[in-house]
């Protein structure tokens, strides 16, 4: 095999109470790229279509964590990306953790699989890093994996795939500005009170039960963030009524995906998460904020040949 074209999927990064370790992939929102062997040694991106990106391998996330892998591989041959972007940079769906996870699960297909999934994040990893200045996984992992994931330890790789209630389903709502990660941690505060703290990791705890036990209602009752929402919240358009009337939809919870601007909500069933797509809608349509929406079943296979 010479030549891969994959789907890379989108992600939501932190499921409200779980910053920087609970994430989750998305169905039918995401990237689609073509990787090639090349004679040359490294790694060429030789388009993007989509969206305005660097083509400079270490410009680019795809390339920086292709790069990372090739460090620790035994080829003697090089690759040749091309990136097809749906989801957009700064949306909050995790972008830069498709096109990193994309680029190194398929370089690992091409030379045989002699990588791990856990050395996939870590090398994808490298393409968070450049983007958004942390190497965090909380996209990288569910992209690579599939389904939930709870990263338990960053430095030391921990890494739990969590099962996913048949019936869960998200509606994510992109409004149409850029927030970029770099600038929403740094609005971050660095000390949690521990009211916060016990309230958050209830909640935490909480919301893997209810995943492992399919409580929708435990779930609902999990999606609370006191810690980030708060702060991040400012920086979202009309958060507060999105929120609102996505809850009196009867979605299950409704918070900030990843570092925003979108905003999903988790919904039992279609039907339900659909009706919140009609209700966060109404929202943006009434204070005249254009947006993007998705409604999607939760992706247990993670990126996959196309
Ligand atoms: N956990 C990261 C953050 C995810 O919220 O900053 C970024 O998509």
């Amino acid at each position: 095999m010479d030549e891969i074209k994959i789907f890379a999927p989108g992600t939501i990064a932190n499921v409200s109470c779980g910053f920087d370790v609970l994430g989750l992939a998305l169905d039918n929102v995401g990237d689609e790229m073509v990787i090639r062997k090349i004679p040359e040694n490294g790694i060429i991106i030789s388009k993007i279509v989509g969206q305005d990106l660097p083509l400079e391998t270490h410009k680019n996330v795809a390339g920086v964590a292709g790069l990372a892998l090739l460090a620790e591989a035994n080829a003697n041959h090089g690759f040749e990306i091309e990136i097809y972007k749906n989801i957009k940079p700064g949306s909050g769906i995790g972008s830069s953790a498709a096109s990193s996870a994309g680029a190194v699960w398929a370089i690992n297909e091409l030379l045989g699989k002699p990588f791990g999934v856990k050395d996939l994040v870590r090398f994808s990893m490298e393409g968070e890093r450049l983007a958004t200045g942390v190497p965090h996984a909380d996209n990288v992992a569910p992209a690579l994996f599939g389904g939930f994931t709870l990263v338990r330890s960053q430095e030391e790789l921990d890494i739990i795939s969590i099962p996913t209630p048949s019936e869960l389903y998200a509606t994510v709502i992109h409004p149409q500005i850029e927030v970029k990660t770099a600038d929403a941690r740094e609005i971050l505060k660095t000390n949690v009170s521990l009211k916060d703290a016990i309230k958050q990791w209830g909640n935490v705890g909480a919301l893997i039960s209810g995943l492992y036990t399919n409580d929708y209602e435990l779930i609902g009752r999990s999606l609370n963030d006191y810690i980030v929402e708060p702060i991040r919240s400012i920086l979202i358009p009309a958060f507060d009524s999105v929120k609102k009337q996505s809850i009196k939809a009867g979605a299950l919870g409704c918070g900030i995906s990843g570092s925003g601007p979108s905003i999903f909500a988790l919904s039992k069933g279609e039907a339900k998460a659909l009706e919140v797509a009609e209700a966060m809608k109404s929202v943006y349509n009434k204070v005249g904020i254009d947006y993007d929406i998705h409604v999607s079943k939760i992706n247990q296979q993670g990126i996959k040949i196309l």
